[in-house]
């Protein structure tokens, strides 16, 4: 397998799911209602706030080059306009660690977790926040940016736009369910709906504690829907996210003209059967094409990859009869990247950096398998002059996965939740020799 020697081999981790504590945010005031859709807090995390130093050296030791990680926003600026210089000098050393490793640092500046007093003001949905970011990206950067090359601005921009037409589509098949009277199924058809996106949600969860936490969000937030940065959005909030984008990249600019900066997307490889063609089309536009004239003078596009997603006549068909599924309920299917890499660059023709990809198993093999196949998908597209320059597994360690806590195993490392002890795992070790 041929990968260039510059080729940036990492993991990526974000801030709220490794570093524990993250009290000040949006996610963890959610966590702690009592009509929660969490399975469980995130609480101390993987205490990678004090541990990063350890996380880091294992990344190293392992022959990986490059750490993708988040700085979070709820911790910088924990009320409004208050900006906390300790917790810009914390992140400082996290930076200074990877480069005294020899590890480059790709930052994210937003990685789904948004202060609770920016929910307050309206949050992915309120004008307002373009400007806030914009503030909080200037000051981040202005002081950490001598020490970076690339920096992501917000974590899968297109997130909102996926779950409001998952909800929807869930909230059809509740309707439907109710009038049928069967119960039953109903747990397996959130099942499905929630394999349409990637990230960790309960959708079953979230539709019996509407009531009871809509008041509670109504008592943190002042609104009984807040608009956090993963609820569905309108068409005006999915766009504000881009705007966010371009304001920031604009003040980063400013700051260091040399700044490589972009943001990711979570991409689907959406796959037609014969009769599900204008499906694929229809999703890709809204999942991908939509946004390119919002990305025109970026100088990459990261690219987050889970799985594949199949269309038939009637609309999305569940994994084939016999699949392989992950921890997760996805096919297991790591030519997906491949593909999306391909389709990815006949609309956008700077450079990809894949900023995620990786599978949920407890069996450390079938992940060996993946990255493998991963990587030879990447290889073949850079074969093809694709201007792939790094592959960024998903995630260093196991860790908290959202609405799904700790039940997932995406790490090259495990966590022992009791005692927080580290163990690399054969994955890291092996997507580590693919480093020169
Ligand atoms: C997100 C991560 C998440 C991962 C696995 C991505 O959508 O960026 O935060 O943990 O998928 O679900």
């Amino acid at each position: 397998m041929h990968l260039p020697e510059h080729f940036l081999i990492g993991a990526a981790t974000a801030a709220h799911q490794v570093e524990g504590n993250n009290t000040n945010c949006d996610f963890w005031a959610q966590e702690q209602l009592p009509h929660s859709s969490f399975l469980e807090p995130s609480g101390i995390a993987c205490d990678h706030y004090n541990r990063y130093e350890e996380d880091i050296q294992l990344l190293a030791d392992a022959g990986l080059k490059a750490y993708r990680f988040s700085v979070e926003w709820a911790r910088i600026e924990p009320e409004e306009g208050r900006f906390d210089d300790a917790e810009i000098a914390h992140y400082e050393r996290v930076i200074d660690c990877c480069l005294a490793h020899g590890i480059e640092p790709v930052l994210t500046l937003f990685h789904f977790t948004s202060p609770v007093w920016l929910i307050k003001k309206g949050g992915w949905e309120a004008e307002s926040t373009v400007e806030y970011f914009r503030r909080y990206a200037s000051y981040v950067i202005e002081r950490l940016g001598a020490k970076l090359h690339t920096v992501c601005t917000i974590n899968e921009a297109n997130m909102g736009l996926q779950l409001a037409a998952i909800s929807k589509r869930y909230q059809l098949m509740a309707e439907r369910m109710a009038k049928m009277q069967a119960a039953q199924p109903a747990a397996e058809n959130a099942k499905s709906a929630e394999g349409k996106v990637q990230v960790g949600m309960n959708f079953q969860k979230m539709m019996e504690n509407a009531k009871y936490a809509a008041m509670e969000n109504a008592q943190i937030f002042g609104t009984p829907q807040p608009h956090v940065f993963v609820s569905p959005k309108t068409p005006e909030g999915d766009l504000l996210g881009m705007r966010a984008h371009q304001a920031a990249k604009a003040a980063i600019k400013a700051l260091y003209p040399d700044m490589k900066v972009g943001l990711t997307l979570s991409l689907h490889d959406l796959q037609a059967l014969p009769g599900g063609e204008s499906f694929v089309e229809t999703n890709w536009a809204e999942e991908f094409t939509h946004y390119l004239p919002y990305l025109e003078g970026d100088d990459f596009l990261g690219v987050q990859n889970y799985t594949r997603t199949l269309y038939g006549p009637e609309g999305q068909l569940p994994a084939p009869e016999g699949a392989e599924l992950t921890q997760m309920d996805y096919e297991f299917y790591p030519e997906g990247l491949e593909h999306v890499i391909r389709k990815v660059h006949e609309g956008f023709s700077g450079d990809l950096i894949v900023t995620e990809n990786g599978i949920a198993t407890a069996d450390d093999s079938r992940r060996v398998e993946f990255i493998r196949r991963a990587l030879e998908g990447v290889s073949r597209c850079l074969a093809d002059g694709i201007p792939v320059r790094g592959y960024f597994y998903w995630s260093l360690m196991d860790n908290f996965e959202w609405q799904k806590g700790y039940s997932m195993q995406f790490g090259l490392v495990a966590v022992d939740r009791e005692t927080m002890e580290r163990t690399p795992k054969e994955s890291l070790r092996f997507l580590g020799s693919f480093s020169r």
